[in-house]
């Protein structure tokens, strides 16, 4: 008895120390998020002070006409300023401002910030020459290389507005990219190296310009030095050329409302949409986040293994660490294959990074190159802090396999070219929060998260539901769309008055942690990258002999999701199937681009839908995935779904 009491009192005040502990572990992060939402205004105002201004902002936030939001709307400030001269002005010019490691080349090159503000404010000049001024659109479509981040910061210093392409885009993209921005000026390069093979730009720029309405008034190339691209001196001008007798340009003042740029993403229509970034509240927003989610100190090395095409690149390759000061990794060349599965851990270790941030795809490739780590025991890790990763959810497998084989924690993070920055993550420069795998931690300060049902109510924890961010969003997040405020309203913020409509379903727990589970519209994420279902589907349809298609995002091992087509013809079509499925799989290539990764489809007799006419698409991708589903009751014809499974295990496509 005596035992038994002493046994209860010793229980009681371990879970008393663990509940104490467990307060003390989230009260810096309640108080901080608490304020966030409940008090945004001082919130931001005062994370506003660590930034360069040339002129403080008294306004704060401008809520006058929702859902469009103004943040910090009478500052005044420069992109670049605060990239580079502010941290020149502070003395720290001989600061390594980029690392550039290219295994794919085998160059390397590291740029002070002192030479970095050299060249950027030279290239903006030269810019300048050729007519750019303030509110001009710049597109950019460049490998990994340092000129793309001198170009974006060139941009950024005369107040252009830059629109980076990624590499992987075809001509037909960056047309309609063109077109849309109507971009001055294309900056690009002669050519980009992608394992066993080499990306001539030059011929898809040229393409990209003729099917183009707008008229770009002149191309800037920078000639890689093996691969030399033709030019055409009516409208080309070498790199080189530009700079001749350019005169280093000093940074213009902006509004903080003005742009610093338009990322294009994959929205439900092959039209992509114009992501706008204004000024101000993107050096607020990316600055703090450097120090409070991912816990760099400004004399660390960071790196993010993405490419500057994509949000994360703009955010973690180049802004947020150069808003605040580090040293950033620039690197070309992939997980595998450049030259082997080692290279992730031979890049840490030389350059000495602190953390890491990529996509669950390239570690989910390492894994499958190199299973027991061999690779990684060959380097030195021991200073290695965390891995980062987003884009796509991360699987548990992944996180364990990494964690093991490094003894470092794995931050699985969710956020959206919409935000720039991450909505839920451990914010480990406050405090490091347990890890639940499969959950990407919980909402950082400044987004207020609801999970709702069809209905607009919010549910109860652990229940499925859209999840949504109450209005407004915070400063860094997109003010609109460019040329599109009517689409940006409908789009995002009408199903859900007062929300913000991530697209994502998912729920959150009784601890306040956010599981990302799908997303609601025809958006699939292949290998990280982000793809339009519908835009490969307009391809398809092009196809003189498809009557009707559909297009679904099937699991896959390695890339997460790939696409996989199915294509129903046009009566009487005699055609050999296989010849008009590659067919098929060469029009995505040219018109979407590689990186749309389609390479399967299959004929099917229909397609599978309701009575009223909807494709199935989530039954198919259930029953390709092998997963349980129920007959829908809506179907018009049931027998269908029958036809499909076997065409998809007749085709090698269903995963038994
Ligand atoms: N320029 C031109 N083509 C490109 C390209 C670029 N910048 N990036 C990719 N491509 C091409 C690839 O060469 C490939 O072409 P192929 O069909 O001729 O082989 C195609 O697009 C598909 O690329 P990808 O889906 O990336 O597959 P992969 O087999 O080449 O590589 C991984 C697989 C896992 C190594 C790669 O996807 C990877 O590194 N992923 C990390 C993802 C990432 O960084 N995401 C950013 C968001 S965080
Ligand atoms: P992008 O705009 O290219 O960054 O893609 C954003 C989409 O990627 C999100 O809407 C999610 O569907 C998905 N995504 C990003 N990060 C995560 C994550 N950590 N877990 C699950 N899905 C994610």
């Amino acid at each position: 008895m005596v035992f038994l009491f002493f046994f209860g009192d010793i229980y009681e005040i371990i879970v008393k120390t663990k509940e104490s502990w467990g307060f003390k572990l989230t009260q810096k992060y309640n108080e901080i998020y608490q304020k966030s939402i409940k008090n945004r205004e001082d919130f931001w105002k005062e994370i506003s002070n660590d930034i360069f201004w040339y002129q403080k902002p008294t306004k704060i936030l401008n809520s006058d006409n929702p859902p469009f939001y103004k943040w910090f709307e009478d500052g005044v400030t420069n992109t670049c300023y605060n990239a580079l001269d502010v941290h020149i002005d502070q003395g720290r010019g001989e600061k390594l401002a980029i690392i550039y490691d290219s295994p794919i080349t085998g160059s390397k090159e590291k740029i002070t910030y002192d030479k970095l503000k050299e060249k950027v404010s030279l290239f903006a000049g030269a810019l300048k020459k050729q007519g750019v001024s303030k509110g001009d659109r710049v597109i950019i479509y460049m490998p990994m290389i340092p000129e793309a981040v001198v170009a974006m910061l060139a941009c950024g210093r005369i107040g252009a507005v830059h629109s980076v392409v990624f590499g992987g885009f075809a001509a037909n993209e960056l047309a309609s990219r063109i077109d849309d921005s109507k971009a001055k000026i294309l900056v690009t390069a002669s050519c980009g190296y992608e394992p066993g093979r080499t990306v001539h730009y030059k011929p898809l720029v040229n393409k990209a310009l003729e099917l183009a309405n707008h008229k770009i008034k002149k191309c800037v190339i920078f000639q890689r030095e093996k691969d030399k691209a033709e030019l055409n001196p009516a409208i080309d001008i070498t790199w080189d050329d530009a700079h001749k007798d350019a005169k280093p340009a000093e940074c213009e003042k902006m509004n903080a409302n003005d742009y610093a740029y338009i990322l294009y993403t994959s929205g439900t229509t092959g039209l992509p949409k114009g992501i706008v970034r204004d000024i101000g509240g993107h050096i607020v927003a990316l600055k703090w986040t450097m120090k409070n989610i991912y816990n760099i100190n400004p004399e660390d090395v960071w790196w993010s293994a993405s490419d500057i095409g994509w949000i994360v690149g703009h955010s973690y390759i180049v802004y947020g660490p150069l808003f605040y000061g580090c040293t950033t990794v620039l690197f070309e060349g992939k997980p595998v294959g450049t030259p082997d599965a080692g290279v992730f851990w031979r890049v840490i270790s030389e350059h000495k990074v602190k953390s890491l941030f990529t996509a669950p795809t390239a570690i989910r490739a390492i894994k499958k190159e190199d299973p027991n780590g061999e690779f990684f025991k060959k380097y030195d890790l021991s200073k290695f802090d965390k891995l980062f990763l987003a884009g796509e959810r991360a699987d548990p497998d992944t996180i364990k396999w990494f964690e093991k084989l490094s003894n470092s924690p794995v931050i699985d993070h969710w956020w959206q070219t919409e935000t720039s920055w991450a909505i839920t993550s451990s914010c480990t420069g406050i405090e490091n929060f347990p890890v639940k795998y499969g959950s990407a931690f919980k909402p950082v300060p400044g987004y207020d998260l609801k999970v709702l049902n069809s209905e607009g109510k919010e549910v109860g924890p652990g229940k499925m539901g859209d999840i949504v961010v109450k209005l407004p969003l915070p400063p860094g997040t997109f003010p609109t769309l460019w040329g599109a405020d009517k689409r940006y309203k409908e789009n995002y913020m009408s199903t859900y008055p007062g929300y913000y409509q991530t697209y994502d379903a998912g729920h959150i727990d009784e601890d306040g942690y956010v599981w990302i589970m799908s997303r609601t519209d025809d958006i699939i994420n292949v290998a990280g990258h982000r793809l339009s279902t519908g835009a490969i589907e307009e391809v398809l349809a092009e196809h003189t002999n498809v009557a009707e298609c559909a297009v679904i995002g099937i699991a896959d091992k390695l890339k997460g999701q790939i696409p996989i087509g199915l294509l129903a013809l046009k009566a009487g079509v005699t055609k050999d199937k296989k010849e008009i499925i590659s067919e098929c799989v060469k029009m995505v290539r040219e018109k979407v681009g590689p990186v749309a990764a389609f390479k399967i489809a299959i004929v099917v007799k229909r397609l599978p839908k309701t009575r009223s006419g909807k494709v199935l698409r989530g039954t198919v991708r259930k029953i390709a995935d092998n997963e349980p589903y129920k007959m829908p009751a809506t179907i018009d014809d049931p027998a269908i779904l029958d036809e499909i499974k076997q065409d998809l295990k007749d085709n090698n496509i269903l995963k038994l």
